[in-house]
C-alpha cells in the first residue's frame, strides 16, 4: 500500500484523476469501477475537463458502482444513480448502457445482488477502482463487522453512516438504512485500487487502515493485502500516521 499525501482536496483530486485517466488512455476498453460520496466529486470534475479537452475518452469503456440504496427512487437526486448521472455519465462520452449502478429491491435481493457479481465477472472484472473511505473505516456498503463479505450483498448501515450521510437528506430520519453493495471480491480482484480521503473526519479511520491491523471491523484494512493500491490523502486526513 503506497500513501501519497497532498496539500488539499484539489491536489487529491487531481493526482487521482491523472492516475484514474492512466488507465483509461492504456486500454481502450477499460472496466472502471466507480464510488459516490462527496470525495470523488472533485476527481471526477478534472475527469470530465480532461474528456472537454479532448485528452480521453470513455466511449469504449464500462463502468460499474460500488452502491445504491435500497428503498430510494431512483429518480431522487440522492440516489447514487442520480448522483453519478450528474457528477459524471452526464459530462463524458460514456455510453448508458456501459455503465452499471446497482439496484436491488428487498423482495428479489437475492437475485440482484448475483446478477451483479455475474456481470463484472463478464466484464472481464476491474481494471482501476476508486474508492472512499467512510469516517468508520468502511469501503462501499461494507461496514465494520465480524467477517469481510466477499460477495455483493444487501448490508445494513451502521450509524456512523447514516450520521456521515444524513448532510445530504432533509433529516436523519430520511437516509436509507440499508444498501446494496459489492463486498470484497469485487474490490480485491481489481487491477488497481486507488482510495481517496480528504479531512480532519477521516484521519483515525485513514491511521487504522495503513498503520492498523488487517481486522474485518476496520474493513479498509483489507486493502494491505492487496498488490496494487494507492492511498491519496491530504494533510488532514494524514495528520495521525506515524511521520
Ligand atoms: P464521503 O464518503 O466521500 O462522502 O466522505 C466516503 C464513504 O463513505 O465511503
Amino acid at each position: 500500500m503506497k500513501v501519497q499525501v497532498y496539500k488539499n482536496y484539489d491536489e487529491v483530486s487531481k493526482a487521482a484523476a491523472k492516475i484514474f485517466a492512466e488507465t483509461v488512455k492504456g486500454k481502450e476498453n477499460a472496466v472502471l469501477g466507480l464510488a459516490t460520496g462527496s470525495t470523488p466529486v472533485g476527481m471526477y470534475t478534472e475527469l470530465a475537463k480532461m474528456y472537454e479537452a479532448g485528452e480521453i475518452s470513455f466511449k469504449n469503456t464500462k463502468s460499474f458502482n460500488l452502491d445504491e440504496y435500497v428503498g430510494i427512487a431512483l429518480s431522487h437526486p440522492e440516489s447514487y444513480h442520480s448522483f453519478m448521472e450528474k457528477n459524471l455519465f452526464s459530462k463524458i462520452d460514456i455510453v448508458k448502457e456501459n455503465t452499471h449502478v446497482p439496484y436491488a429491491e428487498i423482495e428479489t435481493a437475492e437475485a440482484d445482488c448475483a446478477a451483479y457479481d455475474k456481470a463484472v465477472q463478464e466484464a472481464g472484472g476491474v481494471d482501476i477502482q476508486v474508492l472512499g473511505i467512510g469516517g468508520n473505516g468502511h469501503i462501499a456498503f461494507n461496514e465494520p463487522d465480524s467477517e469481510f463479505p466477499e460477495n455483493t450483498h444487501i448490508a445494513v448501515l451502521d450509524s456512523r453512516t447514516i450520521d456521515d450521510n444524513a448532510r445530504f437528506f432533509n433529516s436523519r430520519d430520511e437516509v436509507p438504512t440499508k444498501a446494496i453493495t459489492v463486498g470484497m471480491g469485487v474490490i480485491m480482484q481489481a487491477e488497481k485500487i486507488i482510495i481517496l480521503a480528504t479531512g480532519e473526519n477521516k484521519a483515525d479511520a485513514v491511521k487504522k487502515m495503513v498503520e492498523g491491523a488487517i481486522v474485518p471491523s476496520v474493513p479498509a484494512s483489507i486493502l494491505r493485502v492487496h498488490r496494487n493500491v494507492t492511498v491519496l490523502v491530504d494533510e488532514a486526513a494524514a495528520s495521525k500516521l506515524n511521520k
